[in-house]
């Protein structure tokens, strides 16, 4: 039996025993269904078992995902396509794997979405509700939804030429289950740029017209159009802004509210490059007047400054909220991880919101407050001195992941919070008050040596200028998510401990006060 394709064998079964009339045949196929349900839960049960398996976090069934694609809620469901290689746990021929959540924290993984074709692999992109039909694909009441997505064709760039990514589009009138590629396919050609991907597309209402956000190789183009098929160059931006210590890919551009005024934001990810090495996600901050984006100043911000969260970007039609996931690996050492059926996960889904410092301004992400619904047995404690130590498992046992960790400071001062286990594994994540930087240190995690970057210390500014300082801690078996002072900085880290973390404990060499922190269990979501 195939049990990838379990859950529509069941939905066929509960469809076939409503339409049966023959009482014994009825019987019988209740009993095989509850059989086929117990044995899809145990077999859940096994999958997602494994050592280093993250339990809170999406990761597929098996082998190999990488970037978020398609990010779109549609008629009460968040859904989640990914660039997926289903024949090996290392990156191959692309295709759209497929998930979806009523929630953004249990996914269910669906059929793949969209398969490889003369055309090439469909690498990175995006997908919209074309609620006004522009693209003429809808059918009567019912809006499609649209994928946009880059087709990357191997031969051409095997023989090495430089028109091998073209935007395509593909639609669904079946929420997302089944999709229909375009026959005008692609519907953006290449003009000669290697690195011409990922498109990102919303629409631009008050010019009633759809925005492409593109990366072209070390710059951004924005092109627009009236139906998401024929699309027109507008300008391009940031050849001299930003970081450029590799090739841009995976672009957003959105809007967020600054106290009743529009500002707009622009994601670009960036491999290599990034802050602590390899790849990650840098955004400008300014203004689109639906042809050209002009920032405010030429910083570089990063969104999240650990080595692993990467190609994030947002879920479209979600109103006025901003949802953003990651990709949580890095493209330095994602294909040697020591995972043995699947090969990487994504971060806990965050939302953006504007956050201004003194006079200047920055994207916050927190975890989405659906996380609160798999928190349990949350302890407490209040107005801890930690002379040296405060040993959370001695006081409260021996900690089970995955967990959340809460704690407000009143004071700056160094700190770690220290995560063991017996075989003297640890990850420490902390603060150092003289360099005023955030830092994760996983050099004595376990398993490291499967590539020569992986152990390392690695650092984020903090951006808060407060006198008292606030950080939640997202763990899951393999993974740290960092958020600092409501979100301002960002770290995620992996890592791979040869037994599991059982122990924690914080350490602050001072004599801080600790006003309260929290420590909680969160609910396994398979
Ligand atoms: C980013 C990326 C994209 C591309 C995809 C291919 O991680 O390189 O630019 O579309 O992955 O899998």
């Amino acid at each position: 039996m195939n049990f990838a394709s379990m859950p529509h064998c069941l939905l066929l079964l509960s469809f076939k025993k409503a339409y049966c009339m023959n009482k014994g045949k009825q019987i019988f196929i209740t009993a095989f269904f509850i059989a086929a349900v117990s044995i899809q839960s145990s077999y859940a049960q096994q999958v997602y078992k494994e050592m280093h398996r993250p339990q809170v976090h999406f990761s597929p069934r098996e082998k190999w995902i990488n970037d978020p694609n398609g990010m779109v809620y549609h008629n009460g469901i968040y859904h989640l396509f990914f660039q997926y290689y289903p024949d090996s746990t290392v990156w191959g021929p692309m295709h759209w794997g497929h998930a979806t959540s009523k929630d953004l924290i249990h996914w269910q993984q669906q059929p793949i979405a969209l398969y490889p074709d003369s055309l090439g692999y469909i690498f990175s992109g995006s997908a919209v509700v074309d609620k006004n039909n522009t693209s003429g694909f809808g059918k009567t009441g019912q809006a499609p939804l649209v994928a946009i997505f880059t087709h990357h064709d191997p031969r051409g760039e095997k023989e090495g030429r430089n028109n091998f990514q073209n935007q395509s589009i593909a639609y669904s009138l079946d929420n997302g289950k089944t999709w229909t590629k375009y026959a005008g396919n692609p519907v953006l050609k290449n003009p000669g740029i290697t690195d011409f991907r990922d498109p990102k597309v919303m629409w631009y209402e008050s010019q009633k017209k759809w925005i492409m956000t593109l990366a072209t190789k070390d710059c951004i183009t924005f092109y627009s159009s009236p139906d998401l098929k024929n699309w027109k160059k507008e300008s391009e931006f940031g050849k001299e802004l930003g970081a450029h210590g590799g090739v841009w890919e995976c672009p957003d551009l959105f809007s967020l509210n600054d106290n009743g005024k529009q500002v707009w934001v622009l994601i670009v990810n960036l491999n290599p490059g990034g802050p602590n090495g390899g790849s990650a996600t840098q955004y400008f901050m300014g203004n689109f007047n639906g042809s050209k984006f002009t920032p405010m100043d030429s910083k570089t911000r990063w969104l999240d400054y650990g080595p692993d969260e990467y190609a994030g970007i947002t879920w479209s039609n979600t109103g006025s909220r901003k949802l953003f996931l990651g990709w949580m690996s890095n493209w330095l050492y994602a294909n040697v991880v020591p995972t043995a059926t699947w090969r990487n996960a994504m971060t806990i889904p965050r939302e953006l919101k504007l956050k201004r410092i003194g006079r200047e301004i920055y994207v916050a992400s927190t975890p989405v407050t659906e996380l609160n619904g798999i928190r349990l047995n949350p302890v407490a404690w209040q107005n801890i001195q930690v002379k040296n130590s405060f040993d959370v498992s001695a006081k409260a046992g021996k900690i089970k992941l995955p967990g959340r960790l809460d704690m407000n400071l009143e004071k700056l001062n160094d700190f770690s919070v220290i995560l063991s286990n017996d075989a003297g594994e640890e990850v420490a994540i902390g603060y150092d008050n003289k360099q005023q930087q955030y830092f994760i240190d996983r050099t004595k995690a376990g398993k490291t040596n499967f590539q020569k970057d992986f152990a390392g210390r690695f650092v984020a500014p903090r951006l808060s200028k407060a006198g008292n300082m606030d950080i939640s801690l997202i763990i899951d078996d393999s993974s740290i998510e960092l958020f600092a002072d409501n979100g301002l900085t960002v770290m995620t880290a992996i890592f791979f401990p040869t037994e599991p973390f059982k122990h924690l404990r914080i350490q602050s060499p001072g004599n801080t006060t600790i006003k309260k922190v929290t420590v909680s269990n969160l609910k396994n979501i398979w």
